[in-house]
């Protein structure tokens, strides 16, 4: 097979038509299909993605193909200790909510069990293949007290109004669950009554470490110390490690706190509290929960937008706050580990014009030595991107001192390079970007991929070569290509190649600012039902296959769903259509297990939109009781024939 297959593609009358039509938007050049291929190479994977393809659609349903199984696994108020109840939703109390399954599952890691070994000892687990059973570890990333308690008119109320106990029962709804699985011959199925079962939210202790941890602004009337804090918020999409430990991100935290950053003392913290959407008419937790009332507590707000780590394997594991990775809304941070090679990490700040990151650790990956492998991420470099308008890249270091991130543009020390991340970002000069979700690193072609969601404030003249379109409805998905051969990349390089890999939307739209681009080879390679818009998370199968999974569909006609690809060879980003959310979900995960016979997917949000209330919903999946509301779940979507997933 031709090495180079598609370096030649700019003499492919398809690509020059679809590169002619994107320079008559007024695009810069570079990113637009012109530099195709991270592998330069054609895999098998590429024509393997053998499943039906299903339509787009919309109802109160989800919808996966024809061979395919769906578990639902578990639903929000599903019980997690052994002597919980079957869920009542009028009878939920903050205690039983804590040892239940928590509201709008987001990200889903899949850790296996080594049946050997037990609780505390990760070390052992980690290094197992098993997809028969595991911990399923999901994010929970915000409440909706409109959907979850009876009494409410209307959506519009739902932020204001909330009593102490519904505040209480959401602070345990959110965070993160630790779950015990289980393939059986009826599917998957949850152990309720596993050890290993855990709630985090935001009544768990945590610590807090790396540069800015004791520093001066992250300390409250609570904590002196600037180390400890109680809870994560916000919590999307997150990362694994090859140590066992999972990541998990702090995203919108702003909408956590109320009060008006203006009077706030500090005016150095009213600009930080701006620039993360805290205001007086946010919900209204403050009021039953001081520390979320910004006039009460100014500083709580700098211990929330981290990084979080923490050991599913050892029930008893205090998680931490890794402040070297930076404070922004993170949607992620996922790892690239290579044996003897520094920890590279790659993150985005999912908001308009905000930066995508990446960390390089100080000390390298030692396959087996957990407590040094336990520090990597508390010590390292944080950069930003720059996209150049040529193709080229490279990672602005934030350092404290270096370039404008000294004194004379306030920044006292390291904490505060941190603390205040986008605004270091920007004075290096990093490329603001259409809104940062995951960013995730093929492991088969060693290139890494950004998934930028929209930007409907981007306007014509803040246009660049990595975010091409104005008003960008349909967002679009970068890939970045570290120095070195195929198969060796060197991801903490200072520099790297970039391309478009795909534009996001319909590719028959009238214009041409509107107008999907898939499959820069072959456009004609993806049917009516491949196209989609407003990716969000991303994953590779086993055989590195692209599996996107979207949030903003439903305003281009049709549900939010999962697309796979190959990204490389014939079919390289030409999408098919593999899942499709019930009616005001968007989907969340999705995850493999090792054996990429087993995919998790997050519905999020079902029934949400318009009017629709916990009494009155727009539909009520996924038990269509009458005495249930909608309830977000996660799905083991399995092939009938015990094939891998797409195949
Ligand atoms: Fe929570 Fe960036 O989606
Ligand atoms: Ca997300
Ligand atoms: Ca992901
Ligand atoms: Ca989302």
């Amino acid at each position: 097979m031709a090495s180079d297959q598609h370096e030649d593609g700019i003499s492919n009358p398809q690509r020059r038509t679809l590169f002619k039509a994107i320079g008559a938007a007024g695009v810069a050049t570079a990113g637009a299909g012109l530099l195709p291929g991270c592998g330069r190479r054609s895999h098998s994977n590429a024509q393997n993605l053998s499943f039906e393809e299903i339509p787009h659609g919309l109802d109160y349903r989800h919808h996966i193909p024809k061979g395919y199984e769906a578990d639902l696994l578990l639903r929000w108020g599903d019980p997690l200790a052994a002597d919980a109840a079957a869920f009542d939703p009028q009878r939920l109390t903050p205690s039983e909510q804590s040892r239940r399954f928590g509201y709008n599952n987001d990200f889903i890691a899949f850790m296996p069990l080594d049946q050997r070994a037990g609780p505390g000892e990760g070390d052992l687990h980690c290094q197992s293949n098993n997809s028969e059973r595991g911990l399923l570890c999901v994010n929970h990333e915000y409440t909706q007290p409109h959907l979850m308690f009876s009494g409410y008119n209307d959506e519009y109320s739902a932020t204001r109004g909330v009593s102490a106990e519904h505040v209480a029962i959401e602070q345990q709804a959110c965070g993160h669950s630790i779950v015990e699985i289980e393939k059986t011959a009826d599917g998957w199925q949850v152990l309720q009554d596993s050890p290993y079962n855990r709630r985090i939210s935001l009544t768990t202790a945590m610590d807090i470490v790396g540069p800015a941890a004791g520093d001066e602004r992250l300390v409250t009337r609570a904590d002196a110390s600037g180390r400890q804090v109680f809870g994560t918020v916000g919590n999307c999409a997150g990362g694994k490690t090859p140590w066992g430990t999972v990541l998990i991100a702090e995203e919108g935290f702003g909408g956590a706190f109320q009060g008006d950053p203006d009077n706030v003392a500090d005016p150095r913290e009213a600009r930080n509290h701006h620039a993360f959407g805290i205001e007086a008419g946010n919900r209204n937790w403050g009021d039953h929960d001081p520390r979320f009332d910004i006039a009460v507590e100014p500083n709580e707000p700098n211990r929330f937008g981290w990084m979080v780590e923490y050991d599913p394997y050892d029930p008893e594991s205090k998680p931490r706050k890794l402040t070297g990775l930076g404070r922004f809304e993170h949607e992620g941070f996922t790892l690239v580990s290579k044996p003897g090679q520094p920890i590279v990490a790659y993150g985005g700040d999912d908001d308009e014009h905000q930066f995508v990151y990446r960390f390089v650790s100080k000390h390298t990956y030692q396959p087996g030595e957990s407590a040094h492998n336990r520090a990597l991420l508390t010590e390292g470099t944080l950069y930003a991107g720059r996209f150049n308008e040529d193709g080229s890249g490279h990672w602005l270091p934030l350092v404290y001192g270096e370039g404008p991130l000294t004194g004379d543009n306030g920044f006292r020390n390291q904490a505060d390079v941190l603390i205040d991340c986008r605004r270091a970002a920007k004075l290096l000069g990093a490329t603001p970007m259409d809104r940062p979700e995951d960013v995730e690193t093929n492991p088969v072609n060693d290139c890494t991929y950004v998934m930028l969601t929209k930007n409907k404030k981007r306007s014509a003249d803040e246009l660049n070569a990595a975010n091409p379109r104005p008003r960008n409805s349909a967002g679009h998905v970068v890939e970045i290509v570290p120095p070195g051969r195929f198969g060796e990349r060197d991801h903490a390089s200072t520099e790297f190649k970039w391309n478009t890999f795909l534009l996001g939307g319909n590719p028959n739209a009238e214009n041409p600012n509107e107008r999907g681009a898939y499959g820069q080879q072959h456009p004609g390679n993806i049917s009516a039902h491949g196209w989609f818009a407003n990716p969000d998370n991303v994953a590779f199968d086993p055989k590195g296959n692209m599996w996107i999974a979207t949030d903003g569909c439903e305003s281009f006609g049709f549900h939010d769903g999962l697309w796979a690809m190959a990204t490389e060879g014939e079919m390289r980003a030409a999408p098919k259509h593999f899942f499709g959310c019930p009616e005001g979900a968007e989907i969340c995960g999705p995850e493999f297990t090792p054996d990429g016979k087993t995919l998790f997917v997050s519905v999020q949000h079902p029934a949400d939109g318009g009017r629709s209330t916990f009494d009155n919903p727009m539909h009520r999946w996924p038990d269509n009781d009458p005495t249930l509301p909608p309830r977000p779940s996660v799905l083991a979507i399995r092939s009938k024939d015990g094939k891998e997933i797409g195949s």
